[in-house]
């Protein structure tokens, strides 16, 4: 994915001139009554003072804004053109259509605007927005139970959409919405895809349609800005406390691993409780059958007959079940860095299942292409200060041995280090070894991560602290407190406060939800934590980089059945029934989370009929991280309906190498003075969405 740094109230073009002429529409609290007032002017704003919640707000509006008032007529999800108030409304309101008609914003300036597009034909003077595409906010209410009509809950799934022709008009009753839409999906479990969406819609439209269709996004139930939510902790800082405690990894639990165990597994127990204690039976209803089905009705409220979509990673998981579930309603599904789901069926699956290509990832891709690069682009390349051996360049096999001896070191005894951010800080084996793992999925972070390896064999810890305190804890302490608003009442001498509303924690504990849920009737091993120690043994000596990170994803499911011991709606195949039309799988030659032979076994499953797939030669986690003009084109041809490869297996190769991405195009000389912080800042952004367990949220 491509990271345009945007957040949702960016930087808005100002309008060159507006006819200032002013009308001012009252949006009337009760909308259901469903009118206007058009009136000149009115009251500024109304306020029910026992819910202290604002009651109608008047909005102005530019008679020369050319854009309809929103929400549309109809539109099941209630877009509104997104400003930093657009989450939808809370649960617990009783009129949440009024709620959320009323942060209707008119004003264009206040909108969140894509960024304009080339391919503008005609600029119009009076129309600054011409050519630019619009973010769009808005919600969608789906049982909460799907296999149980008479369970009234609901969970309301928060969307974003980026229309790529812009706002509708005002006077046309045609939406610009595109033909279709694609949806997307970043994994997790626990990705935000309205997050997704502000991060690398723009980016997706492009690579997959030329800009020409539509992306749409939603944070799946337990997710982020949906309800209700799957936070288990009141605050970070609570989960930060413990996380440590429970997930010390196995080189570093010199006691006995055991002992460690226990202490990890009390602290899960613990955990499930609070969940159970906060949100009761939620866990039963968070699987990926459910949300297939929620899928499903976001699919239906777009009123497309057959899915559109890119769904990358656990996403992938999604996709397959849906595909499965929905068999007559598959339209153009992409399913990159794949998953195979039996796998997640079984005890452990989604640790185990993920390790195969780790190893390779590290010594072919972060070693060996660095050395290939050289030190002019990756510090590790060059030879140690004061090393003997100044003979001749350095080998793969010299390199890994470094590593692996600094490592040790760093087990044996944390480095000491100080930021003026933090003040004093350790680089621990347990903090070190993830930071390594996160930068598999992403090449573009290699370089920083080679400079903080190199750096730390030279003993200088400081960039590695920034990089592992970011990592590690998701309170920021240095984040202002939130204020309370001031509002003055219409006919009032006294202003009155509007609570602040402080940050919410994150919904770090839905992974373990879910995971657990897609598994709940696996055989639970007889002899305990045992069985668990020796899973844990196998998967550390099959991958030091991932094994302790995937371990600790799955070892909470001992805890699930006793609160949630019959989830809903799970699905258990087949994954063969006849698709309206094949899917496309991508897998990854290095991929360190999906191996490619999970997409194969996936593909063999699904069947020729059903699936081809492009074996994508490139490092990092799913296709965009390591782009193939190739892989490019197979995809946006298969989007736009211009045909699908005739081979079961397509082989695409990444178009350049990392360390050296955009060497020789732009004036990029040499390895630059590496911005690790900056780096690593937008890397944790990114896998907030694809494994949020190892970007803990302190982006
Ligand atoms: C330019 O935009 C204004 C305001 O939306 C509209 O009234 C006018 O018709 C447009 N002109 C052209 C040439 O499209
Ligand atoms: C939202 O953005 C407006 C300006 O567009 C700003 O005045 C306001 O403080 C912002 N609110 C929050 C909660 O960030
Ligand atoms: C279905 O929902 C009703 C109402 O909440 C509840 O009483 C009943 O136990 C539910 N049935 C199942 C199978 O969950
Ligand atoms: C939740 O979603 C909002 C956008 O809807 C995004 O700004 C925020 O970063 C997301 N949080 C997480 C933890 O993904
Ligand atoms: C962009 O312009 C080119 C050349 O005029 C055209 O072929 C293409 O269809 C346009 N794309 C869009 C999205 O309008
Ligand atoms: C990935 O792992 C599989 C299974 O162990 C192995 O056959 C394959 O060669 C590995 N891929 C690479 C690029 O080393
Ligand atoms: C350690 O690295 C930091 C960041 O590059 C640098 O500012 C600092 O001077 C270094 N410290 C020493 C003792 O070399
Ligand atoms: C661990 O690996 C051994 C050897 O491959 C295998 O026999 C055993 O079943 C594995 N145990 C677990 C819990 O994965
Ligand atoms: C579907 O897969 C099942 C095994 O999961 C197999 O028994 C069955 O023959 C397959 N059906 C088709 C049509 O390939």
């Amino acid at each position: 994915m491509e990271t345009t740094q945007k957040t949702p109230a960016p930087a808005h073009p100002r309008p060159a001139k507006l006819n200032r002429r002013r009308i001012v529409i009252c949006l009337a609290a009760a909308v259901g009554l469903g009118y206007l007032v058009a009136t000149n002017p009115l009251p500024v704003a109304g306020i029910d003072v026992l819910s202290r919640r604002p009651l109608y707000t008047c909005h102005t509006t530019s008679s020369s804004s050319p854009y309809a008032v929103y929400p549309r007529p109809e539109d099941p999800f209630r877009f509104l053109p997104c400003t930093n108030a657009t989450r939808p409304p809370l649960l617990e309101d009783p009129s949440p259509a009024a709620t959320w008609t009323n942060l209707y914003e008119p004003s264009p300036e206040h909108w969140s605007w894509g960024k304009a597009t080339t391919n503008i034909s005609s600029t119009n003077e009076s129309d600054v927005y011409a050519g630019r595409g619009i973010y769009l906010c808005g919600y969608l209410d789906v049982p909460l139970d799907w296999t149980n009509t008479s369970d009234p809950r609901i969970t309301r799934l928060a969307v974003t959409k980026y229309q790529v022709a812009g706002p509708d008009l005002q006077f046309s009753h045609r939406p610009r919405k595109s033909s279709r839409t694609i949806v997307v999906e970043p994994g997790g479990p626990g990705g935000s895809g309205t997050l997704y969406v502000w991060n690398g819609a723009e980016a997706v439209s492009e690579r997959l349609s030329g800009g020409t269709l539509d992306v749409l996004g939603w944070d799946p139930r337990g997710v982020n800005t949906t309800q209700p939510r799957a936070a288990c902790f009141p605050h970070d800082a609570d989960r930060d406390r413990w996380w440590q405690l429970a997930h010390r990894y196995r080189a570093v639990s010199e006691d006995s691993s055991m002992s460690q165990l226990e202490v990890a597994d009390a602290l899960f127990e613990a955990t499930f409780r609070a969940c159970w204690e906060k949100s009761g039976d939620l866990g039963r209803f968070v699987g990926t059958g459910m949300v297939a089905r929620d899928l499903n009705a976001i699919r239906a409220a777009l009123e497309e007959p057959q899915l559109t979509g890119y769904l990358v990673s656990y996403g992938t998981g999604i996709g397959q079940t849906y595909a499965s579930m929905f068999p007559d309603h598959v339209g153009a599904l992409i399913l990159d860095g794949t998953q195979y789901v039996p796998l997640e069926w079984m005890q452990g699956g989604f640790g185990w299942a993920a390790l195969a290509n780790i190893t390779d990832a590290w010594r072919d891709g972060f070693l060996g292409e660095c050395l290939a690069a050289g030190p002019q682009y990756c510090a590790l390349a060059g030879r140690l200060a004061g090393s003997a051996d100044d003979d001749g360049e350095v080998t793969l096999e010299a390199l890994e041995a470094r590593m692996a001896k600094l490592v040790a070191s760093v087990a044996r005894r944390p480095v000491a280090a100080y930021t003026a951010a933090s003040g004093p800080s350790l680089i621990t084996y347990s903090s070190l070894v993830p930071a390594i793992y996160s930068a598999l999925y992403r090449p573009r972070t290699w370089p920083a991560m080679a400079q903080v390896l190199f750096d730390l064999e030279q003993g200088n810890a400081t960039r590695a602290a920034a990089m592992v305190d970011a990592l590690i804890f998701q309170y920021d302490p240095s984040r202002a407190p939130p204020e309370s608003t001031l509002i003055t009442l219409p006919g009032e001498a006294c202003p009155i406060a509007m609570p602040a509303v402080p940050p919410l924690p994150s919904t770090s504990e839905l992974m373990h939800l879910v995971v657990c849920a897609d598994s709940y009737d696996a055989p639970q091993p007889a002899d305990g934590l045992v069985w668990w120690d020796e899973l844990w043994a196998n998967m550390t000596a099959k991958s030091w980089i991932g094994g302790n990170s995937r371990f600790y994803n799955v070892l909470p499911c001992r805890h699930f059945g006793k609160y949630w011991p019959q989830p809903a709606g799970v699905y258990r195949g087949p994954l063969n029934r006849t698709l309206s039309n094949p899917v496309m799988l991508v897998a990854e030659t290095h991929d360190p989370a999906t191996p490619l032979v999970n997409g194969r076994r996936l593909a063999a499953g699904m069947g020729y009929s059903n699936a081809r797939m492009i074996v994508h030669h490139g490092y990092g986690h799913a296709s965009a991280a390591d782009r193939s003009t190739c892989t490019d084109d197979v995809l946006q041809k298969y989007i736009l309906g211009q045909g699908i490869p005739e081979a079961a297996e397509t082989h695409c190769f990444a178009d350049e190498k990392p360390y050296m991405y955009g060497v020789g195009k732009a004036s990029v000389e040499g390895a630059p003075e590496q911005d690790v912080t900056g780096v690593w800042r937008e890397h944790l952004q990114e896998m907030m969405l694809w494994n949020p367990g190892l970007a803990r949220g302190r982006a």
